[in-house]
């Protein structure tokens, strides 16, 4: 049901939810620092990157980690793990409870285990690959919703927005008046993993990187769903796009996105 590495990242999952929830609802200036104008970084990312880092050098000295805010260290085996310590930054500097931790592990060209926990909601999603996605290790799977037209979606949008044009709006405005609704809830990982367990019907975001979309994408792929860059290929790791959906409405979103 679940292999090493998976039931491994759980346990480092649950450890670092004990950091971040300390600092929930109590950071202040000093525990916040700008990238960008719209773009943060607190200390219970960089704390959680520590103890998750920490944790696969113990258990895994050869293994590769790209954690999001400071973590770059070349495998001396076949595996390297994508770390977002706190994906939602935006929404937990702001007491949004819609935050979680996500920790992938790629196997050659291979993702082989995905994990995403939600503290505030006690939610753990977690998928080994062959071996189906789970939530709270109950089996999940995506949505059976056929047509686009009854579909939920959810995506988002680059914290550089302003600068850029390809800022996703216009796939917003084009998609939005064929779909139920469209949700922008600020934590990509999550949002993959709510089309994993049938909530959403599709994703969609441009920008994004790997330690954000690592994990969710073995979850929804083990779940039945699919997953791939807005040109149908698997460079969604690293391409920055990614489009997530169950395995009906797919090609009707993918007709949709650029
Ligand atoms: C962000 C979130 C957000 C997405 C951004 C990401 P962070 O991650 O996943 O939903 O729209 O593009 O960068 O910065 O909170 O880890
Ligand atoms: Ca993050
Ligand atoms: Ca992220």
């Amino acid at each position: 049901m679940r292999n090493e590495y998976t039931i491994f990242a759980q346990e480092v999952c649950l450890e670092a939810s004990k950091i971040l929830l300390k600092f929930y609802g109590q950071l202040s200036e000093d525990n916040i620092t700008k990238k960008n104008k719209h773009d943060f970084v607190t200390d219970a990312d960089k704390s959680s990157e520590k103890l998750i880092v920490q944790r696969i050098e113990q258990r895994f000295p050869l293994h590769g980690i790209h954690g999001e805010e400071f973590t770059s260290k070349q495998a001396q085996s076949e595996y390297t793990w994508f770390i977002d310590p706190l994906d939602g930054t935006t929404n937990f500097v702001h007491g949004h409870p819609f935050f979680a931790i996500s920790m992938g592990l790629k196997r050659g060209e291979q993702l082989v285990s995905g994990v995403v926990y939600v503290p505030i909601l006690k939610e753990m999603f977690s998928a080994s690959v062959g071996q189906g996605a789970y939530l709270n290790n109950q089996p999940i799977s995506c949505s059976t919703t056929k047509i686009i037209e009854n579909s939920l979606l959810a995506t988002g949008f680059p914290y550089k927005k302003a600068e850029i044009e390809r800022n996703n709006l216009s796939n917003f405005n084009k998609i939005l008046p064929q779909v139920r609704g469209i949700r922008r809830c600020g934590a990509a990982a999550i949002d993959m993993c709510y089309v994993a367990c049938g909530r959403y019907d599709g994703f969609w975001e441009l920008w994004l990187q790997p330690h954000d979309v690592a994990a969710g994408t073995v979850i929804i792929e083990e779940a039945g769903g699919l997953v791939s860059d807005f040109n149908g290929g698997k460079d969604y790791l690293f391409s920055g796009n990614i489009l997530a959906t169950n395995k009906h409405i797919y090609e009707q979103l993918k007709n949709n996105v650029c």
